[in-house]
């Protein structure tokens, strides 16, 4: 207890063990996975049964192709396993955790109601911590008693391979917990980078200036879709082509990011002609089967 007589605030890696994961969906069964092999007990929580099977089943899976790949022994795996349990109740989930990780759809309502919840068992010191690609994490602490302890942690899908995490720091943030956050971000294999509440964080708002520049150059005719990605990988070392992201992004959230930017950052992110045009077809990218490229049963056709 601190003098005022609040529970101190979770600063350190080593006082987090009991750790929920708020939604199983892309992001959340990923995060959970992670966070039960660094050794955390984790609490996986979803709104209907039938999601959390569905997300145990995908971290099993991928469990088993880590075995069998050899970057996984059998023993870590089943270990893993039985640290990780799961709830349809938030209350439940929250129960006692020193952290807790929020990867629920992307509103801001739904995430401050969660937060909301969160705090009735979680630990009073708890870190709070969201996984929003891109709303404002000062807008979503500052309902919360003690928004100090609020972070961003933007993950990248898939979570059990990228290893990049950004922490997201407003205004209000403890200094104490953006680095408690960034050594959660080291014990789950991950590099913390700091970035500052801003629209797009780092990540996006970087990527997303090459990504459309590819685009007008497409849209332009300087060279095929398939020669602008070539320089990007052959050229910098990408492992991936702009164009070619964007298809497995999805070209209507690039949009709508690029849409936000636009209004919050600067007019250079403009979406171009060819983006909007292309979305307005229907063409999102992979999950629709046509983009930039043509793909068929998860493989890029042309
Ligand atoms: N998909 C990505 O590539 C990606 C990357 C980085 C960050 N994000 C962010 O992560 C968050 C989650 O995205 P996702 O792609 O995993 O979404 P998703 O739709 O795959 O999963 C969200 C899950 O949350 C569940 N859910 C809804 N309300 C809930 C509640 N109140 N409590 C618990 N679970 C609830 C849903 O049933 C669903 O299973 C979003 O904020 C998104 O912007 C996504």
């Amino acid at each position: 207890m601190s003098e005022n007589g609040q529970s101190e605030l979770i600063t350190k890696v080593e006082d987090i063990g009991r750790v929920a994961v708020l939604g199983a969906g892309t992001m959340g069964h990923g995060i959970a996975q992670v966070a039960a092999m660094a050794g955390f007990d984790v609490v996986m929580r979803d709104l209907e049964e039938g999601f959390l099977d569905k997300a145990m089943k995908k971290i099993g899976a991928n469990l088993d192709k880590g075995v069998a790949r050899g970057k996984v022994s059998a023993e870590d795996r089943d270990a893993a396993l039985k640290r990780l349990t799961t709830s349809t109740s938030i209350a439940k989930a929250c129960e006692g955790a020193q952290l807790v990780i929020e990867a629920v759809p992307e509103s801001i309502d739904l995430k401050r109601e969660t937060f909301a919840a969160v705090v009735e068992t979680a630990h009073p010191g708890a870190v709070l911590a969201t996984n929003t690609s891109s709303l404002s994490i000062a807008q979503i602490a500052e309902s919360i008693p003690r928004p100090e302890r609020v972070v961003g942690m933007h993950f990248f899908n898939p979570v059990h391979i990228m290893k990049l995490v950004e922490v997201v720091k407003h205004e209000g943030s403890s200094e104490a917990v953006v680095q408690c956050a960034r050594d959660i971000a080291a014990k789950l294999g991950k590099t913390g980078i700091t970035v500052k509440d801003t629209p797009g964080f780092a990540s996006s708002r970087l990527g997303l200036v090459i990504g459309l520049e590819a685009m007008r150059m497409f849209e332009q005719g300087v060279a095929s879709a398939e020669d602008i990605d070539t320089a990007m990988k052959l050229g910098y070392g990408h492992p991936m082509g702009p164009l070619e992201l964007t298809d497995l992004v999805g070209l209507d959230v690039r949009l709508s990011i690029a849409e936000y930017l636009t209004e919050t950052v600067s007019a250079g992110f403009t979406p171009p002609q060819v983006l909007k045009d292309l979305v307005a077809d229907g063409k999102l990218g992979k999950k629709s089967g046509e983009g930039f490229y043509v793909w068929k049963d998860g493989k890029r056709q042309s």
